[in-house]
C-alpha cells in the first residue's frame, strides 16, 4: 500500500523501518559504502531550502497478527526545485521486481505532473539495478560523472602537507569549520557565482548568491551535516580565489562528501587546487576522528581536477549518471502499462 507520509510526525519507528530499508538496499547496491545510523535522519529527510518542497511516500507492509505496524518496504520523495522535480526511488531488495518500484514512481510521478512541473530529474548508480529501472520507463541520460573515494589509511600525511603549502606567494589560506565567517560571505558568493567549473551535478545546485548561500547552511546544519571550507584568499585584493566545501553527514560520518571545489579563472596555476584540497584533507584528520573515507564527485571531462585527486589518492568507484523525463510523457506511458 502506498500512502503519501510525512517525515516530520512519522513515529519514530517508521523512521527506523526506513532506515533499516535504505541500509538493506546500500548492503546489495552498494556494499562499500558504509551503512547510515540513526542520528538526524528524520530531519534529513524532512528538512530544505527555503522556496522548495519535498513530497514522500512509503510503501507499507501488512499489519502482523499481534498489530506490530508492517515494515517500510518502498519510498518515494520528490524535491521540487524551478521547473523540475527531482525524484529518489528506494525498494527493499526482498520487495523487488514486484512492480512496487513502478508503483512508487507513478505516484510520485503523477503529483509532479499536478503541480505543474515539467520534468523529473534522478541520480542513478552505475552498475545497479536502477540503470534498468530507469531505463525501462524511457528515463534518457543526461550526464554522467565519476564517483571517487579516497580511503585516508593510505594517505602519506608528511607529503599532503607539503601540497598544502605548495601555493605561490600572494594568496594565503583559510580553514572555517562550520561555513563562511559572515564578513567573507559576499566575496565567497562572488567566487561561487564566476565560476561555474564545479564538481557537482546539476542536480545539487550550488548557492551563488549570499542569501542563498546562508540559507544553504542552514539547511546543511539543520540536516545535520556539518560543513567544512578551505578558502584561499589573494591578499592583494581580498578576493576568494579559491574554494573546497566537504560536509560529513551525521548519518555516516566514516565518509564525508566533497561538493563544491572552485579556482577563480584569474588565479588559476597557481597551485591552489592541490593546496586548499590537502589542507581541507588535514584539518578534517583533526576535526573529525572517526573519518576514514572522503568521496567526490567529477564531471569526466574535468580531467584538471581529476589529475590532483588523483594525486591525493582518489580512486574512481562508479558512474554516477544523471536520468530524466518529460513528465507528461512519463504519466501517460506508466498509465498505459497498467
Ligand atoms: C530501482 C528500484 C527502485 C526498482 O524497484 P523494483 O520494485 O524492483 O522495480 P519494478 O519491479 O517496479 O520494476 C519495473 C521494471 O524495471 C526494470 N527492472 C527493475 N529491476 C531490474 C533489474 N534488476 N534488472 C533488469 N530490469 C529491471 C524491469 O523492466 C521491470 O519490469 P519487469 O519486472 O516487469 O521486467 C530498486 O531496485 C531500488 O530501490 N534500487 C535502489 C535505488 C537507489 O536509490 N539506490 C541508492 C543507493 S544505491
Amino acid at each position: 500500500m502506498v500512502r503519501e507520509w510525512d517525515p516530520r510526525t512519522a513515529s519514530s519507528a517508521e523512521i527506523a523501518s526506513l532506515l533499516g530499508t535504505l541500509n538493506a538496499v546500500l548492503a546489495v547496491d552498494l556494499p562499500q559504502d558504509p551503512p547510515w545510523r540513526e542520528s538526524s535522519m528524520r530531519e534529513y529527510l524532512a528538512e530544505v531550502m527555503p522556496g522548495e518542497r519535498r513530497i514522500s511516500w512509503v510503501a507499507q507492509a501488512e499489519a502482523e497478527a499481534d498489530g506490530t505496524p508492517g515494515a517500510i518496504l518502498g519510498h518515494v520523495h520528490v524535491l521540487l526545485l524551478g521547473d523540475i522535480g527531482v525524484l529518489e526511488v528506494l525498494v527493499h531488495p526482498s520487495a523487488r521486481r514486484t512492480g512496487l518500484g513502478r508503483d512508487l514512481l507513478l505516484t510520485a510521478a503523477r503529483r509532479v505532473y499536478q503541480e505543474g512541473f515539467q520534468s523529473i530529474g534522478v541520480e542513478v548508480v552505475g552498475d545497479t539495478p536502477a540503470i534498468a529501472f530507469y531505463e525501462s520507463l524511457g528515463f534518457s541520460k543526461e550526464y554522467v560523472e565519476t564517483r571517487s573515494v579516497l580511503d585516508l589509511s593510505g594517505v602519506d600525511w608528511a607529503e599532503l602537507a607539503e601540497m598544502a603549502t605548495g601555493i605561490s606567494a600572494g594568496y594565503h589560506l583559510q580553514f572555517h569549520p562550520g561555513g563562511p565567517p559572515d564578513e567573507l560571505i559576499e566575496a565567497y558568493a562572488r567566487a561561487k557565482a564566476e565560476v561555474r567549473d564545479v564538481e557537482d551535478g546539476e542536480l545539487r545546485p550550488s548557492s551563488y548568491d549570499p542569501q542563498r548561500l546562508r540559507d544553504s547552511l542552514d539547511c546543511l546544519h539543520r540536516r545535520g551535516m556539518r560543513p567544512y571550507i578551505v578558502l584561499a584568499l589573494h591578499e592583494q585584493t581580498g578576493e576568494v580565489a579559491g574554494l573546497t566545501e566537504v560536509v560529513v553527514p551525521v548519518q555516516h560520518p566514516t565518509r564525508a562528501d566533497q561538493y563544491d571545489t572552485i579556482v577563480v579563472q584569474n588565479h588559476r596555476g597557481y597551485g591552489i587546487d592541490r593546496a586548499i584540497k590537502a589542507r581541507m584533507l588535514m584539518e578534517l584528520r583533526s576535526a573529525e576522528t572517526e573519518l576514514t573515507e572522503v568521496q567526490t564527485w567529477n564531471a569526466q571531462a574535468n580531467e584538471a581536477m581529476l589529475k590532483v585527486n588523483a594525486e591525493l589518492g582518489y580512486r574512481p568507484d562508479r558512474e554516477w549518471c544523471e536520468y530524466s523525463i518529460d513528465v507528461a510523457e512519463l504519466v501517460h506511458r506508466l498509465d498505459a502499462g497498467r
